[in-house]
């Protein structure tokens, strides 16, 4: 098994951009990128403001999937809420839709008052079992308060963990490499450790990578907050 690519180790989290990270990455050097990227919206990540014009974000949104095309063999997933859904599609055209179906209590409407009650992975990567279903309705989301039942580590969009899961098993082999160029606090690394698959990750906030590499040593641990329970003191997951 391959120890580095492209000079960087694997199974760690690099702090790096991600376009200077992928950039030294060689074609075809990693089997599948999942990422869950930064929205434009104004969240704060620390060193990263996610407040750049629409037109340098599309930019840089644009050169990732060109880098992602290049570099992985098997293509790549991107998670996206309903909102940014519709303009990355036009910017990945050859992706199809995975949709997560959002229970949540919580009303979001769009401008022409439709409650959104979904989240997409689009991918362009295809899948290795015989069917994989293109609705995903028992997986729970950050942003569903009380109802989502993972673990979270102080980052203020940590993706689930479930979905992270299901996606690389979905669409890459054991000891394969998953490419995730905005690691975050590492929930992608947590997913292939736990069902085998090697990583790299690029993150700009060293203090999200500190967090990734304590949930990597101790996984088991709860650091923040606990699991909601419910009056009989049992835990709020809905087990479909
Ligand atoms: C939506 S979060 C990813 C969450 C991650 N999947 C997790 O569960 O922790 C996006 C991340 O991208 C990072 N980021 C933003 N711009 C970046 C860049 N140019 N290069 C690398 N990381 C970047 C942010 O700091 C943030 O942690």
């Amino acid at each position: 098994m391959v120890q580095k690519i492209g000079g960087f180790g694997i199974n760690k989290i690099h702090k790096l951009d991600c376009l200077e990270g992928m950039r030294k990455l060689p074609d075809k050097s990693v089997d599948l990128a999942f990422i869950d990227p930064p929205y434009n919206v104004g969240k704060d990540y620390g060193i990263y403001k996610d407040n750049l014009s629409d037109r340098d974000y599309i930019e840089l949104m644009k050169n990732v999937i060109n880098e992602f095309r290049r570099i992985t063999k098997r293509g790549f997933g991107i998670y996206l809420d309903w909102k940014q859904f519709q303009r990355y599609w036009q910017l990945v055209p050859e992706a199809e839709p995975i949709i997560i179906f959002k229970r949540s209590s919580g009303v979001i409407y769009s401008p022409l008052k439709i409650v959104q009650h979904h989240h997409v992975i689009l991918t362009t990567a295809k899948s290795l079992k015989s069917q994989c279903r293109s609705l995903w309705d028992d997986i729970r989301v950050m942003g569903e308060g009380y109802l989502f039942n993972e673990k979270r580590f102080g980052h203020p969009a940590q993706t689930s963990l479930k979905a992270t899961k299901r996606f690389i098993q979905n669409f890459s082999e054991e000891d394969e490499v998953v490419l995730d160029c905005f690691a975050g606090c590492g929930t992608t690394a947590i997913a292939c450790k736990e069902i085998g698959r090697n990583f790299i990750g690029f993150e700009l906030n060293p203090e999200y990578i500190k967090t990734a590499n304590k949930r990597l040593t101790q996984d088991t641990l709860n650091i923040y907050n606990p699991p909601p329970t419910n009056s009989k003191g049992r835990t709020a997951e809905i087990i479909k």
